[in-house]
């Protein structure tokens, strides 16, 4: 078993190892194709990005919804984005459009009562989640930037030509679809999170309650993974050992000890009176992943 999950690390490691490799190798022979500069800026104005596929999830943590790019344009203004000093670029100047952080929180994606009292959960591609107090956003001005505007001429570009590419400890990686910006007068001055996947409000007593539910134990990027999609869609209604909501739906904590688990993927699929049907929002991996999350719950110590 320990052999086991030694070896299975050791395929991760290999894997993530081969793939920056060979990313970086790959951005060395574009660089020395595309060896001039105004080719370069010729590539990034005929970028375009395909909006309907550049989604970001959004929402009150256990309601959380997907949104694609056109739609937040359509409901949110545009705003170009003027960064004095960007500390990931040397303190260069750079522009992008996006939104405004504090709108995208307080519209009717969520109902916010008193500022204090949430905290904002935000997921990146890699797996940094840095957690921030809501009240951070209005002192200082923050936004959601989707693309960046302007682009310099010598700068190192994302393969979609929408960015400069930016330091992720030795590699440079593009920071897309969605990167957190703040307004050059108050910058913050650590949480410039890049690839943001998710943006979830919890209130704090609840955010405790979820670090409660988190896996425990070996790592397991399956489990963890279930972990997240719980929380995501199914911790509005149901409690694990009584921690989360009480009275809506059954306590899950023993659940897969007598359900079968073909009785629950059922379940997710077609739902039950107030259950809602997950057939179109989780994938059949996705429930698996639910299911094993839900399983090692009822295991552990
Ligand atoms: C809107 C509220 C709601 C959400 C969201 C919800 N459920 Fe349920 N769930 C219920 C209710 C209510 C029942 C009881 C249904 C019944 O027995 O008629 C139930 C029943 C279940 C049961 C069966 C329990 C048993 O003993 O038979 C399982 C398993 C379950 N839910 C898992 C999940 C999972 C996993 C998710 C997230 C993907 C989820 N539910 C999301 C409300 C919800």
């Amino acid at each position: 078993m320990i052999f086991n999950l030694k070896f299975r690390f050791f395929m991760f490691f290999l894997a993530t190892f081969f793939m920056t490799h060979v990313c970086v190798y790959d951005f060395s022979i574009c660089n020395a194709k595309h060896a001039s500069a105004n080719s370069r800026k010729q590539d990034a104005q005929n970028a375009t990005l395909n909006e309907d596929q550049t989604s970001i999830r959004i929402g009150y943590k256990g309601n959380v919804k997907t949104y694609n790019l056109s739609e937040l344009k359509k409901k949110y203004k545009e705003i170009k984005i003027n960064i004095d000093k960007h500390p990931a670029y040397n303190n260069s100047t750079k522009q992008y459009l996006g939104f405004d952080f504090l709108n995208l929180m307080q519209s009717d994606l969520v109902n916010i009562g008193n500022f204090d009292d949430y905290k904002v959960i935000i997921t990146c591609t890699d797996g940094y989640r840095p957690v921030l107090e809501l009240n951070l956003f209005t002192q200082h001005k923050a936004y959601l930037a989707y693309r960046e505007d302007n682009l310099s001429e010598t700068a190192d570009l994302s393969p979609d030509k929408m960015w400069t590419l930016v330091k992720l400890g030795e590699k440079l990686v593009s920071p897309g679809h969605f990167y957190l910006i703040w307004d050059s007068k108050s910058t913050y001055p650590d949480g410039w999170p890049f690839q943001i996947q998710e943006i979830s409000l919890v209130r704090k007593n609840e955010f405790e309650d979820y670090k409660k539910l988190a896996p425990v134990g070996a790592f397991n990027a399956r489990i963890s993974k279930g972990y997240d999609l719980f929380v995501q869609n199914c911790s509005v209604c149901h409690s694990i050992q009584y921690v989360g909501p009480h009275g809506k739906a059954p306590d899950l904590a023993y659940v897969t000890g007598y359900r079968e688990e073909k009785y629950i993927l059922n379940l997710l699929k077609n739902g039950r009176g107030a259950m809602p049907s997950f057939d179109k929002v989780l994938s059949h991996d996705q429930k698996l992943s639910i299911y094993e999350f839900l399983k090692s719950k009822a295991t552990e110590q």
